[in-house]
């Protein structure tokens, strides 16, 4: 695989090919999925939960993801490394840009933020200064507590709507990638028609540029309650690393999501 960058994906979306993105978390992982193919791994703070056995990403603390961060860089190959900036690194405009920094020195190509409309300065101070974001909408992870569960997001209209509009925002404010969590495939594909940079979903159906899901649910060792959107890989395969390359290909002719992982 060449060096991905953010004008690949951006041609990707121009081209109509889908890609393949995934949490890692060391560099042995991110390495076996980067010769799989997968073109964008993710230091997701989801490892609040996958690794450090917590009920919510929110006990993530920045030397966390920067630790994370640097073990995935050693085995990143050519894919782009994304990382998650942790709850509250937006407390303030300064902290938020010196975050993003700690995490570009780390080894991050591109930050990801939660958030809305209301995020469209900070998207712009943070782009101006050459960090790139990726805005992650509908069902975000820190606001799990205001949001009352894990639940999709955008059914009603008002909503759906507001995340459309959330996303031009953000999109005219400089952001590069939208993640688009938990919502009605109808909602996935109007995203990515709104707006011209390419749009990655996780439950948000098939209708969306790229998909991604946490490493964990594509190996089966997810404990609890499995989210719809999910799919075990290895069940089908021998090893990990076959299982990854599944998951590729699958993204790749669009064979997943399918109909039963879609709200
Ligand atoms: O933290 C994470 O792994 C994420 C993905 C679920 C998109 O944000
Ligand atoms: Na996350």
């Amino acid at each position: 695989m060449k060096t991905v960058t953010l004008s690949t994906l951006q041609a990707y979306k121009q081209a109509g090919e889908s890609f393949s993105c995934l949490t890692a978390y060391d560099a042995t992982f991110a390495r076996t999925a980067s010769d799989a193919g997968i073109e964008v791994l993710l230091v997701g703070d989801s490892l609040g939960m996958v690794l450090q056995g917590h009920h919510s990403t929110l006990p993530v603390t920045l030397a966390d993801v920067c630790y994370h961060t640097r073990c995935v860089a050693r085995g990143k190959g050519n894919s782009l490394l994304m990382v998650d900036l942790p709850f509250m690194s937006n407390a303030s405009l300064e902290r938020l840009l010196l975050d993003a920094g700690e995490l570009m020195r780390a080894g991050a190509e591109l930050i990801k933020v939660e958030g809305e409309a209301w995020m469209a300065d900070d998207i712009r101070e943070l782009t101006r200064r050459g960090v790139p974001v990726c805005v992650h909408l509908g069902l975000t992870p820190q606001t799990v507590y205001q949001l009352g569960g894990y639940k999709v997001q955008g059914r009603e209209t008002e909503r759906a709507e507001q995340i459309i509009a959330d996303a031009c925002t953000l999109v005219d404010a400089g952001a590069s990638l939208v993640l688009l969590e938990c919502v009605p495939a109808d909602l996935g594909r109007a995203v990515s028609e709104a707006v011209s940079v390419p749009v990655i979903g996780i439950g948000a159906g098939p209708d969306v540029d790229g998909q991604i899901l946490v490493m964990h649910d594509v190996l089966g060792v997810t404990h609890g309650r499995t989210p719809r959107f999910v799919k075990n890989f290895l069940a089908e395969t021998d090893d990990i690393a076959g299982a990854f390359r599944r998951y590729h290909e699958d993204v790749k002719a669009r064979r997943f999501p399918a109909e039963e992982h879609c709200f």
